[in-house]
């Protein structure tokens, strides 16, 4: 039996929501060191797991324990980078949470270190391992709309988690970049995937409307629910401010387009305060079109023609992650113990910042964003993406 040892730096919710399916999966993964600076992560860690793992002091110390051989990393995405390199540096696998990094520089830091490594590095894009996604994807590879045209996809949030957002580390883009970015990097990787193209040029349009002081007496309006918990802040966070009276420097709301090198244009819309909240793609090709909801687990296709009718392909997959954190889990267990190798990786994690840089960068300047300034610096081309270019990466 070879046992693997996992280092976690970032115990917070999703470090230990990750960790719990995982370790389920294999007896051979073992909890062998963590990090975290907030002592309230390091006691629900240990509660949940035992207090076998060795509480280290830095997240240095975790990746130069000679015995560690994966890092899993769950910090705010500003530590990412440095956390990312330094685990590179000390010859080990990776699995790190989305979003790669907060600007280009990181990016091609983290790059370069995983390229030099020759390790294993995933990402944390739970869509990506949903039954929903993987359909869509399927469907649309196998031709069943023709040859996609245009789409358009969303991310609009429950009012509650919107307020979660807005009141935790979340709402400063020096810890966690934009909202899109932070957010939205899912559904972004998502059609980058599914157009299998990079965006080509890009606009957008956004602001921070409704989480603003003015605002305050929505909540009060809304009043309590049934366990005690305040409007706007039901959910759990470490920091917990008022949502409305916080300081923030991201949007609540953004629209944005996106025309890709291979032609697809595309339109994108977030909003963190919606009572009916979606997450949908409406694709439509050359043969017919296809709709399609994660938060329903709706598929719908229709063929373009006059006998043709509405095709079910739902999934039992639904929910915010569509049922891919499972998936995730099983397939990160056989990277580590098979060396199987990661199906979403830093070429897809890198795609997925530059395209959010790219239109978060046309929204603060107002103007539309040749995307290709960005591939060029990467040395990437447009029209390519995905495994072929990854493999040629890492040699
Ligand atoms: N894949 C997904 O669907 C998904 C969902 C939620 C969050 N995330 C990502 O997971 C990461 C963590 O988010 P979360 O929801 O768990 O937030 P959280 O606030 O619950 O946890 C974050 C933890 O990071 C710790 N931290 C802060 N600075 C650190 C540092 N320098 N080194 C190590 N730890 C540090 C905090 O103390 C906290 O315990 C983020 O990158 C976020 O984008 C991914």
């Amino acid at each position: 039996m070879q046992r693997v040892n996992i280092g976690v730096i970032g115990c917070g919710g999703m470090g230990r929501s990750v960790l719990h399916k995982l370790l389920a999966c294999d007896q051979r993964l073992c909890l062998t060191a963590i990090y975290d600076p907030d002592s309230r992560s390091i006691a629900k860690t240990r509660e949940a797991f035992g207090d076998s793992a060795k509480v280290c002091a830095t997240a240095r110390a975790v990746v130069e324990m000679p015995e560690i051989d994966w890092v899993m990393i769950a910090s705010w995405n500003s530590r990412h980078c440095e956390q990312v390199v330094a685990a590179f540096e000390a010859g080990k696998h990776v699995f790190c949470q989305k979003p790669l990094a907060l600007n280009l520089d990181e990016c091609l830091r983290m790059l370069q270190a995983w390229k030099q490594s020759g390790k294993m590095f995933n990402i944390g894009f739970t869509l990506r391992y949903s039954p929903h996604y993987r359909k869509i994807k399927q469907l649309v590879e196998d031709g069943h709309i023709g040859s996609l045209i245009s789409m358009e996809f969303n991310e609009t949030l429950d009012f509650n988690h919107g307020g979660y957002i807005m009141g935790d580390w979340r709402r400063l883009r020096k810890n966690a970049g934009t909202h899109l970015l932070e957010k939205c990097c899912h559904d972004i990787d998502l059609v980058n995937w599914i157009v299998a193209s990079r965006a080509a040029r890009v606009a957008s349009f956004g602001g921070l409307d409704f989480f603003v002081p003015e605002n305050a007496d929505r909540a009060k309006l809304i009043g309590v629910r049934e366990d005690g918990k305040k409007a706007y802040q039901t959910w759990n966070s470490l920091i917990d401010l008022d949502p409305f009276q916080s300081d923030k420097d991201i949007v609540d709301n953004q629209v944005a387009i996106i025309e890709y090198a291979n032609g697809v244009r595309s339109t994108f819309h977030t909003n963190c305060n919606a009572a009916i909240p979606e997450r949908r793609m409406y694709l439509l090709g050359t043969e017919g079109t296809l709709r399609a909801d994660v938060l329903a687990g709706t598929i719908q296709l229709k063929r373009i023609g006059f006998d043709t009718h509405l095709e079910d392909f739902s999934t039992t997959s639904r929910g915010g992650h569509g049922g891919g954190d499972q998936i995730l889990a099983k397939e990160l267990a056989d990277s580590m113990l098979n060396q199987r190798p990661p199906s979403v990786g830093l070429m897809e994690g890198l795609e997925s910042a530059v395209t959010c840089f790219a239109i978060d960068e046309a929204m603060d300047r107002g103007t539309v964003i040749d995307a290709g300034v960005y591939w060029r610096q990467l040395q990437l081309s447009q029209v390519a993406g995905g495994q072929v270019e990854s493999q040629a990466a890492t040699q």
